[in-house]
């Protein structure tokens, strides 16, 4: 279970540049095996909460908690999916599915087959030996996926996972996501700009502030699962959506941000 106890943050000016609140009070707690989709104007600091969570940095105030324990580093049980698959150029899609099992220490019969299985789930069994360039920016997203799932992490840290993906493969990636998903229950926190597409994916839905990000909303998506892709067209639906855009449309507009960004352009540095 994750628990984010009033975390801020803020990154520290230095050479003539503003220190950036990025994060003020967020609270949030995640149960085991959820998923939760996260929504918020650019820049208020999902990106930022996402690598609290991994433990690439770590809050101003506040805590972090992963099953009782104070986030401290990045660890095994915490997978991180970015916006751009970052995959290691030099390394086949084989061998970059199977990089975290090797850095295991994972050798042999156990290791190939391991690779095989997650190469077999993603469809990817006939570009195994292919490099990442080779690859459309689908299959590449998926190579990141399976990298990310195969050491079987607890937490699944999705930043825009399918952001770059264009609307059809990106509906298939969230199919192909909800499937693993159901099949090995990681609990998943993704990000994401498209409001439908964090209704259709989410156990619950959290809406941020502008920066510095708060949870302004954290709404229960109340449909049963599996959902079909219609559900979107339902009433229902419809009605879910419009409460959401309701807290998150004021924040996209807020002139606070616009003013903010001026203030910071015209002000003297700290
Ligand atoms: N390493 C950093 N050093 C200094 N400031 C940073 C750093 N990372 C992020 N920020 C600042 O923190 C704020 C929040 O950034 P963050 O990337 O978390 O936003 P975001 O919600 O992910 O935005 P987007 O939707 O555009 O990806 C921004 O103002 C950004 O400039
Ligand atoms: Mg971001």
């Amino acid at each position: 279970m994750i628990a984010i106890h009033d975390v801020h943050m803020v990154y520290p000016g230095s050479r003539g540049r503003h220190a950036v609140p990025a994060l003020q009070g967020v609270d949030l707690r995640v149960d085991e095996g959820e998923f939760v989709s996260v929504v918020g104007p650019s820049g208020c600091g999902k990106s930022t909460l996402l690598h609290l969570l991994a433990g690439f940095e770590f809050p101003t105030e506040g805590r972090i908690e992963i099953d009782g324990q104070l986030v401290q580093r990045p660890g095994a049980d915490r997978a991180v999916v970015f916006q751009q698959a970052a995959l290691y150029p030099w390394m086949t899609v084989a061998e970059n599915i199977g990089f975290g099992l090797r850095i295991h220490g994972l050798r042999g019969a156990e290791y190939e087959r391991r690779v095989r299985d997650y190469l077999g789930i993603m469809g990817l069994e006939a570009f195994a030996k292919h490099a990442p360039y080779e690859l459309s920016g689908g299959m590449r997203q998926r190579v990141a996926i399976a990298r990310a799932l195969i050491t079987q992490p607890e937490t699944m840290l999705m930043d825009e996972p399918f952001g770059a993906l264009d609307a059809q493969t990106r509906n298939e990636m969230q199919r192909f996501l909800l499937r693993l998903w159901r099949t090995l229950r990681p609990t998943v926190l993704f990000v994401t700009h498209d409001v439908d597409e964090a209704i259709l994916l989410g156990d619950r839905v959290v809406v941020m502030t502008a920066r510095p990000g708060r949870v302004a909303l954290n709404l229960a998506v109340p449909f049963e699962r599996p959902r079909e892709w219609d559900l979107v067209l339902t009433p229902e639906f419809v009605g879910v959506k419009r409460q959401v855009l309701g807290v998150l449309r004021p924040q996209l507009e807020s002139a606070e941000h616009l003013e903010e960004f001026m203030a910071g352009i015209k002000g003297a540095p700290e």
